[in-house]
């Protein structure tokens, strides 16, 4: 079995996975949305003593497993440098303790393998990838071949609903709260500017649709009503998934790969999973999508893409392992 640990961001969750079938045994996450909530945000430090204290909680459960164990493996890659450190650090100690060998997982690639959580995985496969993080149309050939195509020049999509959702004073994390407002909200009621609609490369951006949010807010004549709440989420959702349609339909058009998924939190937005639907259906490509309760940030998705670099021999010494917050790629 391997132990898996995840704490890239405000999440702290440890998952057991079986080795010769990849079933999980056990699985377990703390989230922190209330404690961040106040705050319309992740706050880093706040973040990392709360994971300090959540994962020793979940692995005294883990407790049983312990002499089953063939590997440890943890997400060092990208995230908040001192929440990845939390998950790290425990992860290192573990090893050196139990004798077992350390396996570092790049937290988008478990987003990706949170397609074959408990099955085999299928490749050629186009991936839309939606998180708090990262909005990226990656082409993935193999668990060591996967090409970014294009991705967002400055905001995500995850990290637009939480801000519209702070400025509406809505609460954290926005995304879940801004679907449930826009869905009976009237996408037409406010007008916004589709993002890059007349660039021809895959590329994303939303720091422009979140000031033309922030416009529409503040041309209102008094604080938005409840109504006017819904009409501005039903209007913002509209255009972002627009944005994200449009520039996948442009990849799509050139690829011939037979799959197609979203993953990442925000592939949780079931008008985003409805699109993507559609354009896979256009492109004749089978949708891929991740079960809704593995769709945010946890440790089985990490365990999933463990097992292949366990396959591969894929170790890092345990004093070697450090934290990069920031990565270029996924491989
Ligand atoms: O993958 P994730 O759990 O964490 C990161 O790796 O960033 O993604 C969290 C992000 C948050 O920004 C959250 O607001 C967004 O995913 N999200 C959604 C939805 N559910 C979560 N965005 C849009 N619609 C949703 N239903
Ligand atoms: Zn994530």
């Amino acid at each position: 079995m391997i132990l898996s640990i995840e704490s890239s961001c405000d999440d702290s969750s440890i998952a057991i996975t079986r080795l010769e079938d990849r079933a999980i045994l056990f699985h377990k996450k703390i989230s922190q949305d209330s404690a961040h909530s106040p705050h319309g945000g992740v706050v880093p430090e706040l973040a990392s003593r709360l994971h300090a204290v959540a994962l020793p909680k979940i692995l005294e459960e883990c407790a049983p497993f312990f002499p089953h164990l063939k590997a440890i493996a943890v997400t060092n890659e990208p995230g908040l440098s001192v929440t990845l450190l939390e998950g790290v650090m425990m992860a290192k100690a573990l090893a050196l303790a139990l004798h077992l060998p350390l396996i570092a997982v790049n937290h988008l690639k478990g987003h990706l393998y949170s397609l074959f959580l408990e099955q085999e995985s299928r490749f050629p496969l186009d991936v839309l990838l939606v998180s708090g993080g990262h909005t990226m149309v990656l082409h993935a050939r193999s668990f060591g071949e996967i090409e970014i195509i294009g991705q967002s020049m400055d905001d995500s999509f995850g990290e637009s609903f939480d801000k519209v959702a702070k400025m509406l004073s809505l609460g954290y994390p926005g995304g879940p709260i801004v679907e449930s407002y826009a869905k009976e909200g009237d996408a037409s009621r406010f007008p916004l500017p589709l993002p890059l609609a007349g660039k021809k490369e895959v590329a994303f951006s939303f720091s422009g649709l979140k000031n033309a949010v922030r416009l529409a807010i503040q041309s209102l004549q008094n604080p938005p009503n409840e109504q006017e709440k819904r009409d501005i989420c039903a209007s913002f959702q509209a255009t972002a998934i627009a944005h994200l349609i449009q520039k996948c339909r442009l990849y799509l058009a050139t690829s011939n790969a037979p799959y197609l998924a979203i993953v990442g939190g925000a592939s949780a937005n079931l008008a985003l999973r409805e699109e993507m639907e559609r354009l896979g259906e256009r492109f004749g490509k089978k949708l891929l999508l991740a079960p809704l309760a593995y769709c945010s940030d946890n440790a089985a998705m990490i365990g999933r893409a463990a097992l292949e670099s366990y396959a591969l021999g894929a170790f890092t010494p345990p004093l070697e392992l450090t934290v990069r917050p920031r990565t270029p790629s996924l491989c």
